[in-house]
């Protein structure tokens, strides 16, 4: 039987095998993996690896700040750079404004995804329980196939655990994922006038400001409240030693727990705050110690961190992004880095170097989220019925980052310079190729939004062992 597409002679990895197989593809679907298949169009994937594309679940795209400054990426740079760094699914986040009714969010988040190159769903962002019909509106959100939502402790939009137990509550109820910005507030902003007093504002005062028990003590609250509250629980940017402990202790015991680290606290560490335009690695939690850093690479080892994500947060080096209040205040400089052109490539030369299988690299850039965020047997995989979202990956590519060669809006990468090993070479999105040969083949508007599935697959949530501990 001849094939519309044939991805023939590559070396497949999923996060369960690694094996040499040729892939059919039909009506945007995986039709056939086998030998000596056929096809009417067919690419050479001889001496490349064929995975799924990546799923960038962690990024801020057209989303106001906290303090409200936008991102300098939309949905049709964002995704387009995404795409070039691998993926082929975005997760960014619709946030809720301060007194916003929760119905106003997703229309205004669809315009502005509207571009978008790349499949996307959304994470919706709660910064405010108190408006009306707070809990119908997070229903019908759900119901729209945005299943998963994430909330602060920290910041002015910061809930307090009476209003985390709430929204936890809902999410039980309704089969939809908390997803927590996990640091403590009063500790932050006890250091941060601390500092002001004493006029020590330069950016390594951001990180002393920022310290991991600040972290570890929301991270253990957040797991203790949700256990209570027998919800499923998503910790976001995990860069704490003590923080890693309690998801490992609170998973270990079965508690519907998932986790995320994100490539900046694996590959940066706290040492960049101190370089002449250190301003632009302040992104919170802040980056941290070398031995931290080693901490979070056994996290991801050993399956207690559940993926790395961008947390492509992207404002500019300049007046209109993280100088707009002079630069010279850490206090006053927008919080976050980009990176989703980079998390692929990043997390693959930790294959190269040998910290990590293949199959954990498939694993934690596109499987987990699949699976967690509810695009399960879609997306995250190579198998006959799933979407036919892959990345054709050249391992032996050898590279230097230079931001000239990015597709983002931004002005900088906080990995400039950087020696790599593997690139991604043709991505491939339902069936149409959209980066072939350096170029985007893809138009603005061909992503499709995604009605991802409840938390475990059905209405009901999975909390998991309720016991006390
Ligand atoms: O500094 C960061 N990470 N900014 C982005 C917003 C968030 O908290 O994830
Ligand atoms: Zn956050
Ligand atoms: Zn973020």
């Amino acid at each position: 039987m001849t094939q519309e597409l044939v991805i023939k002679g590559g070396m497949v990895a999923t996060a369960e095998a690694v094996f040499m197989a040729d892939i059919a593809v039909s009506s945007g679907k995986i039709a056939a993996i086998g030998d000596g298949l056929v096809g009417a169009e067919v690419i050479d994937a001889t001496g490349k690896l064929v995975l799924p594309g990546g799923i960038e679940s962690h990024c801020h795209l057209a989303q106001e700040s906290s303090t409200g400054m936008m991102t300098a990426d939309g949905y049709e740079s964002g995704s387009i750079s995404a795409a070039f760094g691998g993926n082929t699914t975005i997760i960014p986040f619709a946030a809720q404004l301060k007194g916003q009714p929760i119905s106003a969010v997703l229309p205004t988040y669809d315009a502005r995804a509207a571009t978008s190159v790349l499949d996307y769903g959304y994470h919706l962002i709660v910064s405010d329980t108190s408006v009306p019909n707070f809990r119908e509106d997070m229903l019908a959100v759900f119901d729209r196939g945005v299943t998963s939502f994430k909330v602060f402790l920290t910041y002015d939009i910061r809930l307090s655990d009476d209003q985390l137990l709430d929204v936890l509550e809902i999410g039980r109820d309704a089969g939809a994922l908390t997803m927590v910005h996990a640091e403590n507030n009063a500790m932050i902003d006890r250091l941060r006038a601390e500092y002001g007093a004493e006029g020590k504002l330069t950016p390594p005062y951001h990180t002393l400001s920022r310290p991991e028990q600040a972290e570890a003590e929301a991270i253990s609250r957040a797991i203790r409240l949700a256990r209570f509250a027998g919800a499923p629980l998503f910790i976001v940017h995990v860069s704490s030693v003590d923080g890693l402990a309690e998801i490992a202790a609170a998973r270990a015991k079965g508690q519907a727990l998932h986790a995320e680290t994100c490539p900046q606290y694996l590959f940066l560490t706290d040492e960049a705050l101190s370089r002449p335009e250190g301003g632009k690695y302040i992104c919170s939690p802040p980056l941290r110690s070398a031995t931290t850093q080693a901490a979070l690479w056994q996290g991801l080892q050993t399956g207690v961190l559940d993926m790395s994500s961008s947390d492509h947060a992207p404002y500019r080096y300049d007046e209109t992004g993280k100088l707009a209040n002079g630069g010279d205040d850490f206090r006053k400089i927008a919080n976050g880095m980009p990176g989703i052109e980079l998390r692929l490539p990043l997390m693959f030369q930790a294959v190269h170097d040998g910290r990590l299988t293949l199959q954990q690299f498939v694993a934690m850039i596109s499987s987990n989220a699949a699976r967690i965020f509810g695009l399960q047997g879609r997306k995250g995989t190579i198998a006959p019925g799933a979407d036919a979202d892959l990345a054709i990956w050249d391992p032996n590519l050898s590279w230097t980052v230079k931001h000239g060669d990015m597709h983002d809006a931004m002005d900088y990468t906080p990995f400039e310079g950087k020696e790599l090993t593997g690139k991604p070479e043709t991505m491939i999105q339902r069936g149409h190729i959209i980066v072939a040969d350096g170029q985007l083949v893809a138009a603005p508007g061909d992503g499709d939004f995604l009605h991802r599935a409840r938390f475990g697959g059905g209405n009901g949530a999975d909390p998991g062992d309720q016991s006390e501990f």
